[in-house]
């Protein structure tokens, strides 16, 4: 059936808190919905045809880049991978991800977090050797299903989903979120590493790592691209319950 002609009612925050006596609202805009339209297509529309000024980040519109996260219709997700047609009564909510700071509108600054949660795991191979530079030596060898195990972690694309699904994560500034644990798992099953895991007890063996969590999954249930935070999660509080 096709959707073509349908108007759809958004709703979208606005707040530049950048300009002077700027005030938090919501405001409506109408737009004609188009075949495999997507909320990322619809703001497009918006910002062209009704109001230049409105925010929101994009850069690759494939899921692939994690820079169009947004809260739409209650739930965190890319707005270039929700079609409209998910939407039966045409009415959209659109809120910039909790838990960021804004820039403006539903823009957030998702990459001053994620650098400072790369910076707080050491999102690096320690490798004790890596000083003793060899320009001669061979790459090094992975076992192609260990490889396999560690790219399926390293798929997440830094969108902020699960950080804004998070209520620990509202509930304590310092907590190092799903994003963080999915990080550092990656690091864990990586040979190469040479980290122990007393080493990592240090960065996540307390309330503000894998302990504060409280297992409610909104990270698991909102992650766009479908990581595997329940089973990551348990594991490292497996481990890091054994380290003594
Ligand atoms: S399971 Fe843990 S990390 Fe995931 S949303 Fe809940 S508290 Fe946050
Ligand atoms: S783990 Fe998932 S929800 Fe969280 S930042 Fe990565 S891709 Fe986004
Ligand atoms: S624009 Fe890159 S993930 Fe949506």
């Amino acid at each position: 059936m096709s959707d073509e002609g349908r108007i759809l009612r958004f709703q979208i925050f606005r707040y530049n808190p950048q300009k002077t006596g700027d005030k938090p609202r919501m405001v409506t805009y109408e737009v004609t919905e188009a075949p495999g339209m997507t909320i990322f297509i619809a703001l497009n529309d918006i910002r062209e045809n009704q109001d230049p000024s409105l925010q929101f980040d994009f850069i690759c519109r494939a899921g692939i880049c994690g820079s169009c996260g947004m809260v739409i219709n209650g739930a965190p997700d890319l707005a270039c991978r929700t079609l409209t047609s998910k939407f039966e009564d045409g009415e959209i909510t659109l809120l910039p991800l909790p838990g960021f700071e804004l820039i403006g509108d539903l823009s957030v600054n998702t990459g001053k977090f994620m650098r400072a949660m790369s910076e707080r795991v050491e999102s690096w191979i320690h490798d004790l050797d890596a000083d003793k530079v060899n320009y001669d030596k061979l790459e090094e060898r992975m076992d192609p299903d260990v490889m396999e195990e560690v790219y399926e972690l390293e798929r997440c694309v830094e969108c902020g989903c699960c950080i804004s699904a998070c209520a620990t994560k509202r509930m304590r500034p310092d907590f190092l979120s799903a994003v963080g644990f999915m990080r550092l798992a990656r690091y864990h099953l990586d040979p190469r590493d040479k980290r122990t895991d007393d080493d990592f007890y240090e960065i996540i063996g307390d309330d503000d790592g894998v302990f504060g969590c409280m297992t409610l999954l909104g990270c698991e249930d909102y992650c766009p691209k479908d990581l595997p935070h329940q089973t990551q999660i348990a594991f490292l509080r497996r481990k890091m319950a054994l380290v003594k």
